[in-house]
């Protein structure tokens, strides 16, 4: 009995070994254990602390560390949730204050729309989990993790959930969507899975910015990613940068949601990241688990 167990110790190990190849990482966004709140309103080398959030708020304010274990991904770094509340209006600039969003993002600090982590071929890696005491409201809509080009006009991939504006009205809005470039006609949707709780989602997406496909990733929990997609035709032309929180999208808007839209009052919803990172794959190489 115990020498049958350890052999079958031992096939595990190769099999883990096998899985968990060695790539070249590009950016970090795993967030140390002893990493401080306050870091997050300073320059701090992960992500940028002036972007994406309500005007007069700080990313120490919005930013918790939830009592959760990490991710697949994560290696001696820690989860982050992004929260959103009645002050989650962005305001770009004086004549552009987002009434209709309420929304907070984590953006990479090396990550300024022109860098190399759009160009080649890359995957990006992160994994999200609801937070019981913080539920989103899915009657809304929400974008979690995108990318959008450096022109802002366009996501060329996005991961959403709630009632998708302009979507199926049956389709069940406790559910992960991974949508393709959403000015592609028809919309494609790469991936979607049930968006259970208590557990991690976890995704590598990889872009090929020279054939322009994505390819996805996904296991929950501490399981090994799976291949769920082959790489399919996807236009993500453009570089830009990733964001990773909760963007809320208004109810009933006219024809510019970012302005417009039913937003209710004494909200506190959020969602919870843990290892994000992003790594080249130029040689074929994409991590199952840690890099
Ligand atoms: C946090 O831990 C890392 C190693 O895990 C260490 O390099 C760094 O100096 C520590 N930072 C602080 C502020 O303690
Ligand atoms: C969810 O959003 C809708 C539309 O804004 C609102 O009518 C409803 O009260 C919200 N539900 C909760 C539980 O906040």
């Amino acid at each position: 009995m115990y020498t049958h167990s350890s052999l079958l110790v031992t096939l595990a190990s190769l099999a883990t070994l096998g899985a968990s190849q060695k790539c070249t990482l590009q950016f970090d966004g795993r967030v140390p254990k002893n990493f401080s709140a306050a870091k997050f309103d300073t320059a701090n080398g992960i992500f940028n602390p002036s972007n994406v959030m309500g005007k007069g708020l700080k990313f120490s304010e919005i930013l918790k560390t939830p009592a959760v274990q990490g991710s697949l991904f994560d290696k001696n770094t820690q989860p982050i949730e992004v929260t959103i509340n009645d002050k989650s209006i962005f305001a770009p600039s004086a004549t552009n204050v987002q009434t209709g969003f309420r929304r907070a993002e984590l953006l990479i600090a090396s990550n300024d729309g022109k860098d190399a982590s759009t160009t080649g071929v890359k995957t990006l890696h992160f994994s999200v989990m609801k937070d019981a005491a913080r539920p989103l409201n899915l009657t809304h809509e929400y974008q979690l993790v995108f990318l959008e080009d450096s022109s802002f006009s366009t996501n060329q991939f996005v991961l959403k959930t709630g009632t998708i504006l302009g979507g199926d009205a049956a389709a069940d809005p406790d559910t992960l969507q991974l949508f393709g470039n959403v000015n592609s006609k028809p919309l494609q949707t790469l991936f979607s899975t049930k968006f259970t709780e208590g557990v991690f989602h976890n995704f590598a997406v990889t872009n090929d910015f020279n054939k322009k496909t994505t390819q996805v990733f996904y296991s929950q929990g501490k399981e090994a990613l799976k291949e769920q997609t082959k790489a399919l035709a996807n236009d993500n032309s453009g570089q830009g940068q990733f964001h990773f929180g909760v963007l809320k999208k208004g109810l009933g808007g006219g024809s510019d949601i970012t302005k417009e839209g039913i937003q209710e009052a004494d909200i506190d919803e959020g969602i919870i990241y843990g290892g994000i990172f992003n790594e080249d794959s130029s040689t074929g190489c994409v991590s199952l688990t840690a890099c």
